[in-house]
């Protein structure tokens, strides 16, 4: 078995049982837990998907690739009902057996286990890729940018949300917390090198970043500021961060996570 194919069992494999060592749980705690409270209050996510779907636009004559779907996201059953021919694809069976069920009554929506970089994969001429937490899964980036031309129409758009380690604290953080990590042979958080390579390889036609400023509302905690006004507050970082990271590239970089509207050159 080759590399890449070996790497891909072991990613599959991890999925299907999501079975975390303990640094790995600890960090999903992080994430999961205390982040994720945070992201659910000031509602990051929540802008994030209206965001995506703005971006989809109209669907009905569109073929979509959901790359890396697992068992699908929020908008993986909206791709799937509203576009001309939907396709997910996940290294994960369990995750591919899930969507399938849920995906089983819409016409033209199918669900399989594939690598996305395989000559197996003989789909294209796809009209939007969607790659929800997905790009940063690969290392080789060049590789994917072919890819994920080769595999477009010519006006073929892709939309990706994926974490950066670009800010210092995260960096530091990440790079305390990789050595212990489960899934950190595929886990690739961009960096400022990786952003730059889809610029030169794509139109960036739009982004966001969010927990920039906003990923810091935990320790408004520690003030003895009413609830109310902690959440003001925090909503207006997260409000600076969606707004200043679509024009700069440093507010961008001091963010945790990117989500890019990309087009074909
Ligand atoms: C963080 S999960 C995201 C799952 C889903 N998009 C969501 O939003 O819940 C990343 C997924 O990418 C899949 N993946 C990674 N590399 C892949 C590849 N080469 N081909 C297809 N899927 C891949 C993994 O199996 C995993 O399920």
């Amino acid at each position: 078995m080759k590399k890449r194919e070996l790497l891909n069992k072991k990613q599959g494999e991890f999925y299907n049982t999501k079975k975390k060592n303990l640094a790995t749980r600890v960090w999903s705690y992080f994430r999961n837990g205390a982040l994720n409270r945070i992201k659910k209050e000031i509602e990051v996510e929540k802008d994030i998907y209206a965001l995506h779907v703005s971006w989809f636009g109209d669907l009905t004559e569109k073929k979509v690739l959901d790359l890396g779907c697992y068992a699908g996201n929020s908008l993986s059953m909206y791709l799937a009902t509203h576009s001309r021919q939907y396709l997910g694809i996940d290294l994960s069976e369990k995750g591919i057996a899930g969507l399938s069920s849920r995906l089983k009554d819409i016409p033209n929506a199918n669900a399989i286990v594939m690598d996305f970089l395989s000559d197996e994969f003989k789909e294209k001429d796809f009209d939007l890729i969607y790659a929800y937490g997905v790009l940063h899964h690969f290392k080789e980036v060049e590789e994917l940018i072919e890819k994920l031309k080769e595999k477009t129409t010519s006006n073929g758009l892709i939309i990706s949300h994926d974490p950066l380690q670009t800010s210092l604290s995260i960096n530091i953080l990440r790079r305390l917390y990789r050595p212990f990590q489960s899934d950190k042979e595929w886990e690739w958080p961009f960096r400022r090198a990786t952003y730059y390579q889809f610029e030169k390889a794509f139109e960036i036609k739009e982004r966001r970043g969010v927990l920039g400023k906003a990923k810091w509302s935990g320790f408004l905690n520690l003030l003895p500021i009413s609830q109310n006004s902690k959440l003001g507050k925090a909503k207006e970082w997260h409000l600076q961060d969606w707004k200043i990271s679509a024009e700069s590239d440093e507010h961008m970089f001091s963010c945790m996570h990117l989500s890019m509207l990309m087009k074909k050159k």
